[in-house]
């Protein structure tokens, strides 16, 4: 998804052409997705003709370990943002962050580094996302919410304004948020009710 946006980019000459997949999957080497070969490893970066970067692991603390590996060797991280993404124009956005198809982002939000705002959710007007977070497709932030680290908000979930989402917290498909969630909970439901807490190692 995420080669398929940055294409759409560049389809629209919004960014570069892709360079190459690197996956540590070896079944994976050699084969051709969307057009674009499979490189080799992470560990064989550096050995890559590239100019930037992009994580495009779903699982949120996969995805933050290997943006923290890559951040700490200084590697350049790109964004991809799709071009029937609606983005107000100063909206910060961090590094190596996915804006997909048909997502809304209104004035004065903040979307943090390896941030994926997922086809068609909404984010109005100052929402902060912290980094590493998933917006799932469909999902409706109201304005001033918060989305700590790593939290997964899910498909179709709607936040109310003002409300927050603790640090790896996951809020199942289809909640409605009406009260803050602490962080590393899970939550479901209208309106969402915790149904359980993870300690850190789980997430
Ligand atoms: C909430 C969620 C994180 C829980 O995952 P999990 O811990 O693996 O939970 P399970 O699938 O084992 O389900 C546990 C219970 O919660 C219920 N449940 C799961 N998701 C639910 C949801 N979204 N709404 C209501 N109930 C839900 C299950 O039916 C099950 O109930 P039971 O014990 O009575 O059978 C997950 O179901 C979910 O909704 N994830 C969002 C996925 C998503 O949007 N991903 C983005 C893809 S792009």
């Amino acid at each position: 998804m995420v080669a398929d946006v940055l294409l759409r980019a560049h389809e629209a000459d919004l960014a570069g052409r892709p360079a190459g997949f690197v996956d540590d999957n070896p079944d994976l080497l050699g084969r051709v997705i969307l057009g674009i070969p499979v490189l080799g490893r992470i560990s064989e970066i550096p050995g890559f003709d590239y100019e930037a970067l992009i994580v495009a692991i779903g699982e949120n603390r996969r995805r933050a370990e290997v943006f923290d590996q890559l951040a700490e060797r200084a590697e350049r991280m790109v964004a991809a943002v799709h071009p029937a993404a609606v983005v107000a124009p100063d909206v910060a956005i961090g590094e190596g962050v996915v804006i997909c198809a048909g997502v809304v982002v209104n004035t004065g939000a903040v979307v943090s580094d390896g941030v994926i705002l997922n086809s068609g959710c909404t984010v109005d007007h100052h929402c902060r996302i912290d980094a590493h977070s998933h917006i799932a497709p469909g999902a409706h932030l109201g304005g001033g919410a918060h989305v700590g680290e790593g939290a997964l908000v899910g498909i179709g979930t709607s936040v109310l304004p003002g409300q927050s989402i603790g640090a790896w917290a996951r809020v199942g498909a289809g909640a409605v948020v009406t009260r803050d969630i602490p962080a590393h909970a899970t939550s479901v439901g209208v309106p969402a009710r915790e149904t359980g807490r993870r300690d850190g190692s789980e997430d």
